[in-house]
């Protein structure tokens, strides 16, 4: 199955290198940090953004109380495909994080509380990432804790410090997890909470 889910990323990563923004999946190292103090219910929701091959979903199905307190959303099609396979009893669909609020609110699901966003803004075009944002920001003026994961070794770069701030004037200062040194690449995660 690892070997499998690895092959399959690594498949979606040379369609669309700079989509998919990562050579592996996250582990699960990473995946325990991306969903540290996540208690969804069906009043208060995760949303997953970038769903890739479900490296961090397959640890959210034992988090989740039922199948409407989880909404994950990935633009592969060929990846959801795997996905719904893998996952029959969670809520994946095929769609495009630039549209979230809208497809949340089409499938009246409770309200997003945990907005887990696996997303390489620093790779995606510039309005692909702005208008994700601006989809972010519809949750958050809502009330909804937001992570990321954002990898070591760009992470002083310019992309990647000019998202921190632009977050960080919108949600205030972030919470930065401890270096995940088990993943490829290692990775912090961030959070910002509006709640
Ligand atoms: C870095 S991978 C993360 C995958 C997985 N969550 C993990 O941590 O291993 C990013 C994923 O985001 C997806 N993606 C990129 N742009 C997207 C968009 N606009 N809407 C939804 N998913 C998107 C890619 O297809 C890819 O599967």
């Amino acid at each position: 199955m690892r070997m499998n889910e690895n092959l399959q990323f690594l498949q979606a990563f040379l369609k669309n290198p700079l989509k998919v923004g990562a050579i592996a999946p996250s582990s699960p190292e990473l995946a325990a940090e991306m969903l540290a103090g996540i208690h969804p219910d069906d009043h208060n929701i995760v949303l997953e953004l970038g769903v890739g091959t479900g490296a961090i979903t397959k640890f959210l199905r034992g988090a989740i109380p039922s199948r409407d307190s989880y909404l994950g959303i990935e633009l592969d099609g060929d990846l959801v495909k795997t996905l719904n396979k893998n996952f029959p009893d969670m809520n994946i669909i095929q769609g495009n994080a630039a549209e979230a609020y809208s497809i949340h609110q089409e499938l009246g699901l409770g309200k997003v509380r945990y907005l887990v966003c696996c997303l390489p803004f620093v790779s995606l075009p510039k309005e692909v990432s702005e208008s994700v944002l601006t989809e972010i920001a519809k949750f958050m003026d809502e009330g909804c804790e937001l992570r990321i994961f954002q990898y070591a070794h760009g992470y002083f770069l310019p992309p990647a410090i000019k998202l921190r701030e632009f977050l960080k004037n919108r949600y205030g200062t972030s919470r930065r997890s401890p270096l995940v040194l088990k993943n490829m690449p290692p990775a912090f995660t961030l959070t910002w909470s509006t709640i």
